[in-house]
Order: C-alpha cells, then sequence, then structure tokens
C-alpha cells in the first residue's frame, strides 16, 4: 500500500520530540513490515503502546480443518450457516489452508470485541450491511460490496449500523494490489482496473478515553494459529496523527472497471488483490464477447496448481445455472478435478452481451480442506450436478 498519507497531528520532523499542549510527549511508534524493509507509517501516541497489564489465553473458534478427500468439488451455502453476533470472535471458519483462511459471520448491530490479527492481513468482503470499523489509525466506513482491508496487528473494531453478512479472508501475510499493476514505484498503472483514489483510508484521529481494555490478538505459535487476550493500560485508540503508506483502506467493486475482450478472458484480467500464496479476483456485471461465434461463459479449465472458490454475491451466475448454487453459495473447484459450466449453461449463454453476475474468487496454490463452517453447510449433490447422475 505504497501511498503516503498523512492524518492529525504529526511533527514536523520525525523521530524529534512532539509534545502535546501541556508539554508532555507524545510516545511515536514504527507499525512497518519485513522488518524495517518494507512500507511503514509513524503513529503518535498519548500512552505508551506497549503497556500491557494482563496476558491470558483467547480460544478462538473451532480451526480445525479436514482434508477435501475423497476429492470432490464443493457447493457450500453460507447463508444456511447460523452465527454469532460478533464479527469477530463468532466467525465460523469454512475453508482454510496455512496461507488463508476463509471465515463467515453474520453480525448483529454490536460493536465487535477489539481484536488485531497478528497473523496476516485481513481482507473483509462486505457481502451486505453497513457501519465503521474503529482502527488505530482512524474511522474506516464500510457498506455493501467493500473489501476491507486491515493490515497485520492493525488494532480495530467493527461497529455496524446494521446487521452485516462479513466474508473474511485472513492471510498469513500481507494482501496488495498485484504487482503487475504497479510501476517500479508503486503507483498503478493505467492498465489496472482501479486507481489509487478507489482506495479510502481514515481521515481523521480516533481518540477514545479509557484504561484496562481488552484486545483480543490472533497470532502464531509452530503449532498453528492461536488466540491471547492482552489488557492495555490505556486505550489502544490515543493516537493523535500519523503517517506513511502502513494503513487500512476499503475499496469497492463498483469501483472496479472490468476488462472485457473479444473471446472469453481468463480470470487473470478479473484480479483485485494478491496474498502470499493466493489472489482475489471479483467477477463483476459487464458486457461480454463480441467475436460473431464468441461462447461468454468460461471454457473447462483444470487449474492444475490451485484449489478455487468462487463466493456468489448478486445477479445470475449464468455458469452455474442447474447446479443449484444461488447467492450467498460458496463452489470449491479443486485442483486435480477439471471444471466448468454446466452443460445446457453453454448453449443458453450465446449470443448474451451482458452478465449481471457479481462473485468474490479466491485461488489458493496450496490446497483448501474444510473447516466445521464449510462441512455444516455443504450441498452434498453438488459433485454430480455435471452428469446428472451418481453411481
Ligand atoms: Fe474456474
Amino acid at each position: 500500500m505504497a501511498y503516503y498519507r498523512s492524518v492529525g497531528d504529526v511533527p514536523r520532523t520525525r523521530h524529534t520530540q512532539h509534545r502535546d499542549p501541556e508539554g508532555r510527549l507524545r510516545h511515536e511508534e514504527l507499525m512497518g513490515e519485513e522488518g524495517f524493509s518494507s512500507d511503514s507509517s509513524l503513529l503518535y501516541h498519548r500512552g505508551v503502546p506497549s503497556a500491557i497489564v494482563a496476558s491470558e489465553v483467547w480460544a478462538l473458534p473451532d480451526q480445525a480443518r479436514v482434508p477435501n478427500h475423497p476429492l470432490a468439488p464443493r457447493h457450500l451455502r453460507l447463508h444456511d450457516l447460523t452465527t454469532g453476533p460478533d464479527a469477530v470472535t463468532d466467525r465460523r471458519l469454512v475453508l482454510g489452508n496455512a496461507d488463508v483462511r476463509i471465515s463467515y459471520v453474520r453480525t448483529g448491530a454490536d460493536p465487535s470485541a477489539y481484536h488485531r490479527d497478528a497473523v496476516g492481513d485481513e481482507c473483509v468482503f462486505v457481502e451486505s450491511g453497513s457501519g465503521v470499523v474503529e482502527t488505530v489509525f482512524g474511522l474506516l466506513p464500510y457498506r455493501a460490496g467493500d473489501y476491507v482491508v486491515l493490515p497485520r496487528a492493525t488494532t480495530h473494531r467493527w461497529v455496524p449500523a446494521e446487521p452485516s453478512r462479513l466474508y473474511c479472508i485472513e492471510a498469513s501475510g500481507h494482501v496488495a494490489p498485484p504487482k503487475r499493476y504497479l510501476s517500479r514505484y508503486g503507483q498503478l498503472l493505467e492498465h489496472a482496473p482501479y486507481c489509487e483514489r478507489d482506495l479510502h483510508g481514515p481521515t481523521e484521529p480516533l481518540l477514545v478515553e479509557g484504561t484496562d481494555v481488552e484486545v483480543l490478538v490472533k497470532h502464531r505459535t509452530s503449532a498453528g494459529v492461536v488466540g491471547t487476550r492482552l489488557v492495555h493500560d490505556t486505550h489502544p485508540f490515543d493516537v493523535v496523527g500519523w503517517d506513511g503508506c502502513l494503513y487500512p483502506y476499503t475499496f469497492n467493486i463498483e469501483d472496479y472497471m472490468p476488462i472485457t475482450g473479444k473471446v472469453h478472458q481468463p480470470p487473470p484480467v478479473h484480479q483485485v488483490f494478491e496474498g502470499p500464496r493466493f489472489v482475489i479476483c471479483n467477477f463483476l456485471p459487464r458486457k461480454v464477447d463480441y467475436h460473431p461465434l464468441a461462447v461468454p461463459v468460461p471454457y473447462y479449465h483444470s487449474n492444475v496448481d490451485s484449489d478455487e472458490v468462487m463466493f456468489y454475491v448478486a445477479g445470475d451466475y449464468e455458469a452455474r445455472k442447474g447446479s443449484g448454487i444461488g447467492i450467498g453459495s460458496i463452489s470449491l473447484h479443486p485442483g486435480g478435478h477439471a471444471h466448468g459450466p454446466q452443460p445446457a449453461a453453454i448453449e443458453a449463454s450465446l449470443g448474451a452481451e451482458r452478465f449481471e453476475e457479481s462473485a468474490v474468487m479466491v485461488d489458493t496454490f496450496a490446497p483448501l480442506e474444510l473447516g466445521e463452517g464449510g462441512t455444516a453447510c455443504e450441498d452434498p449433490a453438488y459433485a454430480w450436478s455435471w452428469a446428472g447422475r451418481r453411481l
């Protein structure tokens, strides 16, 4: 996220004395990626960011995963999944591997727990609902269609204005625009399907008074992802100003400009972000292929190095007609199985000029395993939907 931003009260010169009107020193914190060798920001705290008064185990929601074995394409109906109301603690794990975990929650209207994910960046797609995410960098309003990108270790909480359906993509590293969209110095290039003005970061500091504030921290151990409840001496939202290139932001799918072609374009033209060993793409309403003999739905494809997860958000997904998939569904198409349209969908698509679909795709380079939430909402008939029968 190499776009400089400055919010609130920062000193003229970095690493110099910065005092409040009463003469008390602010506490400068550098929050930086890859040691001191990548994007970072400098934050100026009223309190001491290191001051904690308690540390105890936070038992994460069930993180157990089972392999996709025997191998099968899967259809999961997320809208059949019931969840508790907390945007952080009530997420149910749907799919995951060591690189990325996908979980789902339908929030209530109350604020979540305070949280920071020290495992990696979170990219949360807002399927429906609105509200704000309070962060140590300031407020981030969110609405349906937003990706909310929260860098690793950003302290935050979700404050829904209304119940919100959140599709949470939790990385084990950093999520960013694809490198091929960027200039050598990090500007989004002309061929990219979005630009800097479409990315919305905090605009003013968020200052909250308080003591003994609990923050739930997700972090790494050699045994996998675990949780710890840290109690901060003073409220972590005490940053009077910050500047730099590392901060949370939102991007809405309506600002994504789909790239179309004379014949069918492959998924990389729909890419929006990349993470370590996975990519995020979105398929959005667009004009489709204009060759007179074009076949607008995809050809069958065998992604030999990937597992592909499609989350169907809105509209009418032409290639999946006849499969049972609808809004709120996930399909998992794993490596080792060629997938494509239901046969009747190919003929039905001929001559189409527009697709009205909205779907978010995650392609992983390592196999995905099923979380308890995924198993709980599976449609067992999907694997046989192309053949129309089962032995
Ligand atoms: Fe596919």
